[in-house]
């Protein structure tokens, strides 16, 4: 009889009810009057007369036990109903829900791969403030007061006279590295820029640049043109080829466009590169030696080349991104294709 109790005391503290079914269930088994606690009773006959008394005061505390679960169940399942089972009692047979992890965003993945592509060329990072003085986002890269290719660059003004601007692109990074570095300066420096257009599947008021800045002696544009090949192939493939297109900035001489070659096979890849087969994913060109004296380097005596390319742009060639307001939109949707880049 004690282990028959033993036992049903176990059951009792283990039960759970998490429906009305079960809740009745353990009310027939243990508190009705045919419960087996009711049973124990009637058993009660055949216990020998000197154990009775101890038998009886442990069969009391079984049938009060069996009460106040009964209480403590009730309690429970009306919470569970409460709150529609968020808080259900656990049901430990159920198979888990697995944990799905988040990923970087695809532009996050892309510029780690970038810097660490130019890292191993021995570039190290900067950056520098988003809010720029005209200094730093246009004269000093030779900009003149009034000159048209200031209007190339549709700038939010923060403040007139003085202006302030949201820096236009990230050659204002550029500045002021030469304005606190002695040469050599080999640098890349990722960042967020703006513009004042309008939002479509190709432009955007934001979006994100790496520039880079090699300043030493001797540095020639067959550098140039040789650290951004590699740097195409480690990003896109040994096979990528690249292309320099003559072109005009104001503190680059000479300057190029830096174009990618993505193919005319198929209608799509015509459409997207104009029929030509190249895409362009940045500007380049040899630092303007008027650039270097304005920021107190001798340009006598040092030269260096800059580029600065589109991140948006390169991850759109990589996966093959047709619009570029999808990476601002945080669809998850979109947001899960992107498995860590390799
Ligand atoms: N800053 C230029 C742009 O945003 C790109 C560039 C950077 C060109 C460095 C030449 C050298 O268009």
């Amino acid at each position: 009889m004690n282990e028959k109790i033993e036992a049903l005391l176990e059951e009792i503290n283990q039960y759970q009810a998490a429906s009305d079914e079960a809740l009745e269930e353990y009310r027939m088994r243990f508190i009705s009057r045919k419960s087996v606690v009711g049973d124990l009773f009637g058993e009660m006959k055949d216990v020998a007369p000197e154990q009775r008394k101890a038998m009886g005061v442990k069969l009391n505390e079984l049938k009060n036990t069996a009460q106040e679960k009964f209480k403590q169940l009730i309690a429970q399942l009306e919470q569970y109903k409460a709150t529609k089972g968020t808080q259900a009692v656990p049901d430990l047979t159920l198979p888990p829900i697995p944990d799905t992890l988040g990923a970087m965003h695809p532009l996050t993945q892309v510029r780690n791969r970038i810097v660490s592509i130019f890292e191993r060329m021995g570039f190290n990072v900067a950056e520098g403030p988003e809010i720029e003085d005209d200094w730093h986002n246009f004269t000093a890269l030779n900009f003149p007061l009034n000159h048209p290719a200031r209007e190339m660059q549709d700038t939010f003004f923060i403040e007139k006279d003085p202006d302030i601007v949201l820096r236009t692109h990230t050659s204002s990074v550029q500045v002021r590295l030469m304005e606190t570095q002695k040469p050599p300066i080999r640098a890349i420096m990722p960042g967020r820029v703006y513009r004042n257009e309008a939002i479509s599947a190709r432009a955007h008021c934001v979006f994100h640049q790496v520039e880079g800045l090699y300043i030493d002696r001797n540095v020639s544009f067959a550098d140039l043109k040789q650290t951004l090949l590699h740097f195409a192939r480690e990003l896109y493939g040994k096979e990528t080829k690249i292309r320099l297109r003559p072109s005009f900035f104001p503190f680059t001489e000479p300057s190029a466009e830096l174009d990618i070659y993505w193919g005319t096979e198929t209608e799509a890849d015509r459409r997207v590169t104009k029929g030509t087969g190249w895409l362009e994913i940045g500007g380049c060109g040899m630092v303007d030696p008027f650039v270097l004296e304005s920021c107190g380097i001798d340009s006598q005596e040092f030269t260096g080349f800059a580029f600065g390319m589109g991140i948006e742009r390169m991850a759109m060639i990589k996966y093959q991104i047709k619009d570029l307001r999808l990476f601002t939109e945080n669809d998850i949707r979109f947001l899960k294709q992107f498995t860590p880049f390799n």
